[in-house]
C-alpha cells in the first residue's frame, strides 16, 4: 500500500510513523508513506495557505489553490482509491472502515486545518471525509496518524501471528477480554484460576463471556 499525506506539519508524523508496528511495516516494504508539505504548492511569496472566510466569521480557511495543486500533482502520477479529508464533521472512523481502507492500494489524505478548507475542494476532489471522534483537534495531523495506524496494522504481513489483528477489539463487534501475565499472584491479587487451568475450551468460553460482559458495560449501544 502507498499512502500520501498532504500537511503543513510533516514533522508531526515523525513520532507515530517512526516507531513500532508502522515503522516495521515500512521497513518490510508493506507500506510506503509519503509526506507532502502543502506550502510547497502555493504561489504566495510568504507561502501562505490560509485566508479570511468570505462574509466574515471566526477563523481562517485553507485556500483552494495550494490544496488543488497539491492534490493534482499527486493524482497526475497515480489513481487513488480514496482521497480522504480529516474533519470533525466527517464519517466516524470505526473498525469496519479501517478494514475496508486496508484493502486499498493507494490512499491520499489531506489534513484539515484552521476553520476548514474551501468547500470547493470537498466538492471536487475529496472522496471520503473522516472524523476520528466527536471532539475537535487542533488539526488533522493527529487524526491522519490515527487513521494510518488503524489501517496499516491490518495489512497482511504487518502483524506477526501472536499480534494477529483478528483478535483485536471490535473485529467481532466485541471489546477485548482482560489479559494477565506473570506472576500468578502479586500483592495477593490473583490471576483467575480458569486461565491457569489448561482447559482450552473453558478458557475460550470464559474469554468470550468476559468480552460480552465488557462490551455490554462499556458500549451499551453495541449490539451483542
Ligand atoms: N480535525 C479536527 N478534529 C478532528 C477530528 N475529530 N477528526 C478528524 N479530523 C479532525
Amino acid at each position: 500500500m502507498r499512502i500520501d499525506i498532504i500537511t503543513i506539519f510533516p514533522e508531526m508524523f515523525e513520532g507515530p510513523f517512526g516507531h513500532s508496528i508502522i515503522k516495521r511495516a515500512q521497513n518490510k516494504g508493506l507500506v510506503e508513506i509519503h509526506l507532502h508539505q502543502l506550502r510547497d504548492f502555493t504561489s504566495d511569496k510568504h507561502r501562505k495557505v490560509d485566508d479570511y472566510a468570505f462574509s466574515g466569521g471566526a477563523g481562517m480557511v485553507m485556500m483552494i489553490e495550494p490544496v488543488a495543486k497539491a492534490i493534482e500533482h499527486l493524482t497526475a502520477q497515480r489513481k487513488y482509491d480514496e482521497i480522504i479529508y480529516t474533519s470533525p464533521d466527517g464519517e466516524l472512523l470505526d473498525q469496519p472502515m479501517a478494514n475496508r481502507l486496508s484493502t486499498y492500494g493507494n490512499l491520499l489524505i489531506l489534513c484539515g486545518h484552521y476553520k476548514g478548507i474551501d468547500e470547493r475542494i470537498r466538492e471536487h476532489f475529496i472522496t471520503k471525509e473522516i472524523s476520528i471522534g466527536n471532539y475537535v483537534l487542533s488539526g488533522g495531523e493527529l487524526a491522519a496518524a490515527v487513521i494510518v495506524d488503524s489501517v496499516v496494522r491490518l495489512i497482511p504481513g504487518v502483524l506477526g501471528n501472536e499480534e494477529s489483528a483478528l483478535s483485536d477489539s471490535f473485529q467481532d463487534n466485541l471489546v477485548s477480554p482482560p489479559v494477565y501475565t506473570r506472576p500468578r499472584e502479586f500483592r495477593g491479587w490473583k490471576v483467575p484460576d480458569i486461565l491457569l487451568s489448561g482447559n482450552e475450551k473453558l478458557i475460550k468460553e470464559w474469554k468470550h463471556e468476559q468480552a460480552v460482559k465488557r462490551t455490554r458495560e462499556r458500549r451499551p449501544g453495541m449490539d451483542v
